[in-house]
């Protein structure tokens, strides 16, 4: 089937089996190689993207819902001007340790941050990102991580701005 769509605010067009996977398609076809495969079945949150505005694991996502829609990675993110202070906190505080699982992190938090209005406490930011696995166990450090991004408001409003300007052209 032919499908078109926007990939990190660009257009796209390819001819894909209708079975084949959004993760597949970003990574395999479009070199977007952030998205990651880790279990493909939509419990670990490797292959976490943000797809018409909500964060989803594009391993569940099949090639035929993708046609139209509007799909931001982590490649994407890296553009906003609020990336550098997210990438900041999580280096600052020692969140890193093999990175299998940080650009699925990271667009959790994007996704987290932009529906945010106030500072988030450790529960809320644990139950956000209980869709993201990290077989490195680094969590104490992640959270701790994004409590300290979700106290700066700036930071809170800017990725609703900059994704929504991906997102709703
Ligand atoms: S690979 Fe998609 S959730 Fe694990
Ligand atoms: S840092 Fe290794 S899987 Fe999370």
């Amino acid at each position: 089937m032919r499908i078109s769509f926007i990939v990190n605010g660009k257009s796209v067009e390819l001819d894909v089996s209708p079975k084949k996977r959004l993760l597949d398609i970003l990574h395999d076809d479009l070199d977007l190689i952030s998205v990651k495969e880790g279990c493909g079945k939509g419990e670990c949150g490797a292959c976490a993207v943000i797809f018409n505005g909500e964060r989803v694991n594009s391993c569940l996502i099949p090639a035929f819902q993708t046609d139209g829609s509007e799909v931001i990675t982590l490649e994407g993110l890296k553009e906003l001007p609020g990336y550098a202070a997210i990438e900041r906190a999580y280096v600052e505080h020692g969140a890193v340790q093999c990175g299998f699982c940080l650009s699925g992190f990271v667009v959790s938090t994007v996704a987290f941050l932009k529906e945010k209005k106030s500072p988030a406490d450790e529960e809320e930011i644990k139950e956000k990102l209980a869709g993201n696995l990290c077989r490195c166990t680094g969590y104490t450090k992640i959270i701790e991580a994004v409590k300290d991004l979700s106290l700066q408001e700036d930071l809170r409003r800017q990725p609703e701005a900059e994704v929504s300007h991906y997102v709703k052209k």
